[in-house]
């Protein structure tokens, strides 16, 4: 199944003269074709020469109608969907793949659903309603390098569900899965007014909890807010006046115990961990009853996870419940603090400095030797990529420009993806 890049070189070379950067694209297309063609069955020779000159010269054009573009970015990787042919049914999770190692592609039949016609997905989330005027955001899937995720099969993922009970636990950016999850799933739901929010209540970024029901299919997709995981309360007498709320790093958060009785359970922290969230909140740490005012944050959130994991082992049932855990969901503030948001057109080719994170590191071994098995959403090196799919100034808010939550439909919708992959290879 060599034929795919041969032809493909053919079109190179008859654009070889152009500009480096527009090889760039080039070359990653072609070490995409090749890696990706083996999942082929073709019936002919005819039909694959036909197809795969097709395909070549579909990824000339569309990176040509990029590199006109007036923009400063690079492409990371250019693909035209070769994959449409997906099957919905086989399983592509081959053992020992690694989902996370991969890179985006340019999917012309995303984005899954449209947000302004998804009473779930909060009018902040929701880009183009917005006024964001550019639409190829909205056009990538994450391709894993040695294997393939399912396509998204809505009636399949409807039945996989039915009585059961999801379960998102975190901050805003669990909040923006479980909204992209409830959107992607309404889709495929005839009686839009079947799907409902338990009391009724308007999705609010202080708001505790959320259950949205899906009556005619028998579950609830449900949101608590949760954004360290462990129970805060009031300052101990006699604390400095700087105190204010003592963070409980040996508790886990009061509302925990709504969470015991779940099918699927899906847990997020990190984006609160830093200084000006807590200490200059007036936020410290407590263990054993005592104030920590000099304990790091790193230490106070390895603690935290240690709490979530004994809790997760004495209280969760491995027969009923499948437990996952996100990592950090990446950002792009430019220059280190909360001041300025570029979101770019295209996703970045470059991500060498931000790969990892001290956060994910934490969550990553955390989860490693449970007795309860937790998989991990490991979605931070995914997201590095994704400078060109944050809200930006395209949210409820403009004039506080947004580098740490995702436009809806987009990258969450991936994270869903992902947690739906692994339900269906089990
Ligand atoms: C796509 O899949 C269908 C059904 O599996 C198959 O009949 C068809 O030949 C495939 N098409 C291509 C282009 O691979
Ligand atoms: C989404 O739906 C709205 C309202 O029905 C419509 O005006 C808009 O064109 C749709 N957007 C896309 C991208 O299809
Ligand atoms: C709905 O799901 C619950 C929990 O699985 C189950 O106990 C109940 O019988 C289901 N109800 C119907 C009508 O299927
Ligand atoms: C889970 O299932 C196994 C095998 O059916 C059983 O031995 C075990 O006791 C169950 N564990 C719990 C916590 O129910
Ligand atoms: C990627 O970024 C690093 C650090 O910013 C830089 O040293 C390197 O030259 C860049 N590589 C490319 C191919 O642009
Ligand atoms: C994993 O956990 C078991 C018991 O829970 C323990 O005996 C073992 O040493 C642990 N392994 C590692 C690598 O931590």
């Amino acid at each position: 199944m060599k034929m795919n890049p041969t032809i493909c070189r053919i079109y190179w070379s008859f654009f070889g003269h152009l500009k480096p950067p527009y090889r760039k694209v080039l070359k990653f297309s072609k070490s995409f074709s090749g890696s990706s063609t083996k999942s082929w069955i073709f019936q002919s020779f005819t039909l694959l020469l036909l197809v795969a000159s097709f395909i070549c010269f579909v990824v000339v054009m569309g990176s040509s109608y990029y590199f006109l573009l007036p923009s400063s970015e690079t492409v990371f990787k250019h693909e035209v969907n070769k994959n449409a042919n997906i099957s919905e049914h086989s399983d592509f999770i081959s053992e020992g793949c690694n989902l996370f190692d991969g890179g985006w592609v340019i999917d012309e039949s995303y984005p899954l659903y449209n947000a302004s016609q998804c009473p779930f997905a909060e009018r902040g989330f929701d880009c183009l309603s917005n006024g964001r005027k550019d639409k190829g955001y909205l056009k990538w899937r994450w391709k894993p390098k040695n294997c393939e995720i399912p396509r998204f099969n809505v009636r399949l993922v409807l039945e996989m569900l039915r009585g059961k009970r999801v379960v998102f636990v975190g901050d805003s950016l669990s909040r923006t899965q479980w909204e992209s999850m409830i959107c992607m799933l309404m889709n495929g739901v005839e009686d839009k007014k079947s799907v409902y929010e338990v009391k009724g209540n308007k999705i609010t970024k202080q708001i505790r909890y959320l259950a949205v029901r899906f009556s005619s299919y028998n579950f609830t997709v449900e949101f608590y807010r949760s954004i360290f995981l462990v129970q805060p309360g009031p300052a101990p007498r006699r604390s400095p006046k700087r105190v204010k709320t003592a963070l409980k790093l040996d508790q886990l958060d009061g509302i925990s115990k709504e969470w015991i009785d779940s099918d699927i359970l899906v847990f997020n922290t990190g984006h609160w961990w830093n200084p000006t969230k807590l200490f200059e909140m007036g936020w410290y740490f407590q263990v054993g009853g005592k104030m920590k005012l000099g304990m790091p944050i790193d230490k106070a959130f390895r603690t935290a996870l240690a709490t979530w994991k004994s809790w997760i082992e004495n209280r969760i049932n491995p027969n009923r419940t499948r437990v996952f855990f996100r990592t950090f969901e990446s950002t792009h503030w430019s220059s280190g603090t909360h001041q300025n948001c570029k979101v770019t057109r295209l996703p970045l080719s470059n991500v060498t400095e931000k790969q990892s994170s001290s956060i994910s590191d934490a969550i990553v071994n955390s989860v490693k030797n449970l007795s309860v098995p937790v998989k991990l959403l490991h979605v931070t090196p995914m997201g590095v990529f994704r400078s060109d799919a944050h809200v930006g100034s395209w949210s409820d808010n403009p004039s506080v420009p947004d580098c740490s939550h995702w436009c809806l439909p987009g990258v969450p919708d991936m994270w869903n993806e992902l947690l739906f992959s692994f339900l269906r290879s089990q």
